[in-house]
């Protein structure tokens, strides 16, 4: 275990385990309703999780990636920044959107909202992580790979100041850390 980690939330065999379960349910859904999803990772956090995922989904796929940054502490919701928008044509198409935690619920429903004004027939979320604690807008991921207390956590994708995301599990750090 990283000396900064106070503890493991969930282990990388437990993620591995789960991510295989939603790419499967995920895979099954798409094809009772007949549609194949671009999929789109929110970087960089979204990273390990999504190369974990296409693995495990058997289905001939696409994927691309946007980058945005939401505005934290502002009570409206439409702050997000767009810093690296899609290549791909999202238009008339399903998109299946990859996250790495949903918390506020800001990011995920303006990246919804955008995706759906540029014509995305629909758009479904599958998230590693879920705060449901911390919720301040309406939204759920469609899938879930696991439900996380109100802590501040890091690893597979989630980061501290840029740092930890390449760690193999989700973890939280030592309280000494954050100074
Ligand atoms: P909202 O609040 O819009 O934001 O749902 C989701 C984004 O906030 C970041 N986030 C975290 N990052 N540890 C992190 O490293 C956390 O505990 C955490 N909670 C939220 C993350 O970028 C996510 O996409
Ligand atoms: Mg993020």
């Amino acid at each position: 275990m990283h000396q900064d980690i106070k503890k493991i939330l969930v282990t990388e065999e437990e993620i591995i385990k789960r991510t295989d379960e939603l790419a499967r349910q995920i895979c099954e859904d798409y094809r009772k309703e007949g549609k194949l999803p671009l999929v789109v990772g929110l970087l960089k956090g979204s990273v390990p999780f999504l190369a974990e995922l296409i693995k495990h989904m058997d289905l001939d796929i696409c994927f691309d990636f946007m980058d945005v940054s939401s505005y934290e502490g502002t009570e409206s919701i439409g702050d997000v920044k767009i810093n690296l928008d899609l290549h791909a044509s999202v238009k008339d198409g399903s998109v299946l959107l990859v996250e790495d935690i949903v918390d506020t619920g800001r990011t995920l429903k303006e990246v919804k909202r955008m995706l759906k004004n540029k014509g995305a027939s629909d758009v479904k979320v599958v998230s590693l992580l879920d705060k449901p604690d911390r919720r301040v807008v309406e939204i759920e991921a469609d899938y879930v790979g696991f439900v996380v207390p109100n802590e501040f956590v890091v690893g597979y994708g989630l980061d501290y100041n840029q740092k930890y995301r390449n760690l193999p599990y989700v973890g939280v750090l030592k309280d000494e850390i954050y100074g």
